[in-house]
């Protein structure tokens, strides 16, 4: 008879010769630019990554009516939704702190105020309750989202396409990327939503623009096909919107206005061009990609901008001549959330990463530290 709390020996020598399986369950907060996210991970070593909980408070609506991400406003609807994030979060995974092993947050890159209202909430949380505190790129949050969704493992080849960030980047390790090119100016998400704004389209532009060009021709505009011409993977986004412009400017010229049609085949011509761009631009990457890693490639894609259905084909087939596999998240995978937030964290937990309190909140954070600063700052955020 063994008394309470004493454990019986074979159980010590069985404890021992455990192999050391470790399940891991994170916090993951997200707020780098319009959506107020948290969300619960969890991961046994060896096992699919499972996302228990994924909360997303959207901020459209606050700011329709300025036709773009207004920062302050941001900043402080981050501020006043973060709790409840939280909390329902733990509560949708039936969860508390106390399961935590960790609390994972966006440090950057982003629009500062609202990562500094991230960083801030988990800064208290791992304060109150001794939660050990990780710093994630948002980034990462995305180029490792394959490894989340499908369990893809390292290296692999990304692109990353959103609001605010458009890269090709080769996967090594959860913090280890090699940046192949990126946009030298807008981002595809950023143009998308330029577009809409320019056709009197609702924000997001992406799903608006992409709605529309269902029903467009997208024969009838030509537009350019950007960077074409240019070795590499470099993209450019910027002269789609002036070309959209000037047709749309011409149209209202010679007919007094836009019809429902008009909008619909310029919303189909320039969603073709992006099409076009990304699948040239892409197989150039996977070329480049093959050079130094021939066996089993996977290409992956994520970001925002991944949700749209003709570009995920393009790419599916595009990988599919090169005889890679193609993976692309579930949608509400693609846009932002802290699911990938806290996986993310969870990758960097399990390499022994620990941030202290003095975490700071970073404007710019490119992912491959080596490659030359990208252009310019977006309107979604700095670029990395
Ligand atoms: O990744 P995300 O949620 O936020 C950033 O980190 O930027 O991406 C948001 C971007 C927006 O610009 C939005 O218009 C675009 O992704 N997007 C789309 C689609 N759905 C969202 N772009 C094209 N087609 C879509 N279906
Ligand atoms: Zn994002």
């Amino acid at each position: 008879m063994l008394r309470r709390g004493v454990i019986p020996r074979d159980q010590i020598m069985m404890q021992w010769f455990r192999p050391m399986v470790q399940t891991l369950t994170v916090l993951g907060l997200e707020s780098s630019c319009d959506d107020t996210a948290a969300a619960v991970v969890r991961q046994t070593e060896g096992e699919p990554a499972q996302v228990l909980s994924s909360v997303v408070h959207g901020q459209t609506e606050l700011h329709s009516a300025f036709g773009g991400v207004v920062p302050e406003i941001a900043a402080r609807a981050h501020a006043e939704k973060l709790d409840v994030c939280v909390q329902q979060a733990l509560e949708q995974a039936g969860l508390t702190l106390q399961d935590m092993d960790a609390v994972a947050v966006t440090a950057g890159p982003g629009l500062i105020g609202g990562v500094m209202s991230g960083v801030m909430c988990a800064k208290g949380i791992s304060a109150a309750t001794g939660l050990p505190l990780i710093g994630v790129n948002h980034l990462a949050g995305h180029a490792l989202t394959p490894r989340l969704t499908d369990g893809i493992a390292f290296p692999y080849l990304m692109l990353l396409v959103s609001g605010g960030h458009c890269q090709y980047l080769i996967a090594h390790g959860p913090e280890r990327f090699t940046r192949l090119g990126g946009t030298i100016d807008d981002a595809p998400g950023e143009a998308f939503d330029k577009t809409a704004r320019l056709l009197g389209l609702p924000q997001p532009g992406g799903p608006s623009v992409e709605a529309e060009a269902r029903n467009g021709d997208p024969k009838r505009f030509r537009f350019p096909r950007p960077l074409l011409d240019r070795p590499g993977c470099d993209l450019s986004f910027s002269g789609l919107k002036t070309a959209l412009m000037r047709m749309r400017d011409q149209i209202v010229a010679d007919k007094g206005g836009l019809t429902r049609q008009d909008r619909a085949d310029l919303c189909a011509g320039f969603q073709q061009a992006v099409v076009d761009t990304l699948a040239e631009k892409t197989r150039r990457a996977i070329a480049l990609y093959l050079e130094t890693n021939p066996a089993e490639p996977v290409i992956a894609v994520a970001g925002g901008v991944a949700a749209n259905t003709a570009i995920r084909s393009a790419l599916e087939s595009v990988s599919a001549d090169a005889g890679a596999r193609f993976t692309a998240p579930p949608l509400h995978l693609c846009t932002d959330n802290a699911a990938m937030i806290a996986y993310a964290g969870l990758e960097r937990f399990r390499l022994g990463a620990r941030d202290g309190l003095d975490l700071t909140a970073r404007p710019r954070w490119p992912l491959d530290q080596t490659s030359p600063a990208m252009l310019g700052g977006g309107r979604k955020g700095a670029k990395a």
